[in-house]
């Protein structure tokens, strides 16, 4: 395994992570951990990264973020292990994925030792305050901004890059989420930054979550922008649906995120047998397989949500709702899954798929 440049850390620093006290209700993200690493891009190259305090940074109003939303950023997390090792999930795979929607962004790649070794040096400087709960890890964003200031449409020739950490617990605050169906406005268009994660994508999907947070749904389902037919993801989860003992889940493609959690199921489900299927998903099909009970299960996955089953699909007129007739637990596969990926993630069960990598 590929040994990473670890930052230094002073002796005030360390004394910040010492005096902080886990918050009793930790919540997802609400909490930023005391330290967080920085890296400055300029005259076409990456500089010294360093560990600092987290706190306020002083940016000129018209840097390019501001203006133009030149971002990128990345979700990952770190876990304490119940035989005391401190691990992250698959952490190349997010900076392979950070430098893609780097590319699509027109902002600079960034060296793997660079990525990863603030990110490992920000987990190890922090690996005490880790939570060790259920569904409970230290949350890291790394994530890239322009700097440059100009109110011209350019791209920017400086770039600040973070990496920032909150102990956190789960996303849904509910075990099973109601899910609102958006069929008027879209997420992201063939082409466009759908399979980026940068800001933008998130801005656009807050109108819908504003609506679902009013009829009482959880989070949103996005269609494809032509048709407005074909399902694509939540807001911030992939989608996968059981029909017929098989997983069915949108194939990727420009307007979905890659999601990691999405390969990591698919790869573990295909090894006990399960079909997957990576197809077009008709809305109105599931909607009747639902009704049937061809469909029996419904889940969204990620990094944040890790396995969460939907309870009920609804309309956004708030009257139509369509409840799904799931399996008792140990029937169900969205709990099995969801079980064998913490198991790997928290060490409890052998990763025979190595994607499990130390922070020693
Ligand atoms: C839009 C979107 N889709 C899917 C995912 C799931 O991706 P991952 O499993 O890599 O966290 C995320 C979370 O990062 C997301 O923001």
């Amino acid at each position: 395994m590929a040994h990473y440049p670890r930052l230094s850390v002073t002796p005030d620093l360390e004394k910040l992570v010492k005096d902080y006290v886990l918050p009793s209700s930790l919540g997802f993200g609400k909490h930023v951990a005391p330290l967080m690493a920085t890296c400055l891009y300029t005259n076409g190259e990456w500089q010294q990264p360093k560990i600092e305090a987290y706190g306020p940074m002083p940016f000129v109003p018209a840097a390019k973020i501001f203006q133009y939303g030149q971002q990128v950023f990345e979700g990952m997390k770190a876990y304490r292990q119940k035989n005391g090792k401190t691990v992250m999930f698959r952490p190349l795979e997010n900076f392979k994925r950070f430098n893609l929607s780097a590319a699509r962004l027109a902002m600079p790649e960034i060296p793997e030792e660079l990525f990863m070794g603030c990110v490992e040096s920000v987990v190890h400087a922090m690996k005490n305050i880790i939570p060790t709960g259920e569904g409970e890890s230290l949350y890291l964003r790394p994530f890239m901004v322009a700097t440059e200031p100009g109110l011209s449409i350019s791209v920017s020739s400086d770039y600040l890059f973070f990496v920032l950490a909150s102990p956190s617990g789960s996303y849904f605050s509910a075990d099973r989420v109601s899910v609102m169906i958006e069929r008027v406005n879209a997420r992201a268009a063939h082409g466009g930054t759908g399979s980026a994660k940068t800001s933008g994508n998130y801005a656009a999907s807050l109108t819908a979550s504003i609506m679902a947070k009013k009829l009482g749904y959880h989070q949103t389902i996005w269609l494809d922008a032509c048709e407005h037919k074909y399902i694509e993801e939540f807001s911030g989860m992939n989608f996968f649906a059981v029909m017929n003992n098989e997983l069915f889940t949108p194939a990727l493609g420009t307007t979905i995120l890659h999601g990691i959690t999405r390969s990591s199921l698919i790869s573990l489900a295909k090894h006990q047998g399960i079909k997957v299927n990576e197809a077009k998903i008709d809305i109105d099909e599931l909607i009747s397989s639902v009704r049937s009970g061809d469909c029996n299960e419904v889940f969204a996955c990620g990094t944040a949500a890790i396995v969460t089953p939907v309870a009920e699909l609804g309309e956004s007129d708030g009257t139509t709702r369509y409840p799904i007739k799931t399996p008792p637990k140990e029937k169900s596969v969205a709990a099995r899954l969801r079980q064998q990926l913490l198991a790997i993630q928290t060490g409890a069960a052998e990763d025979h798929f190595g994607w499990v990598h130390p922070i020693n």
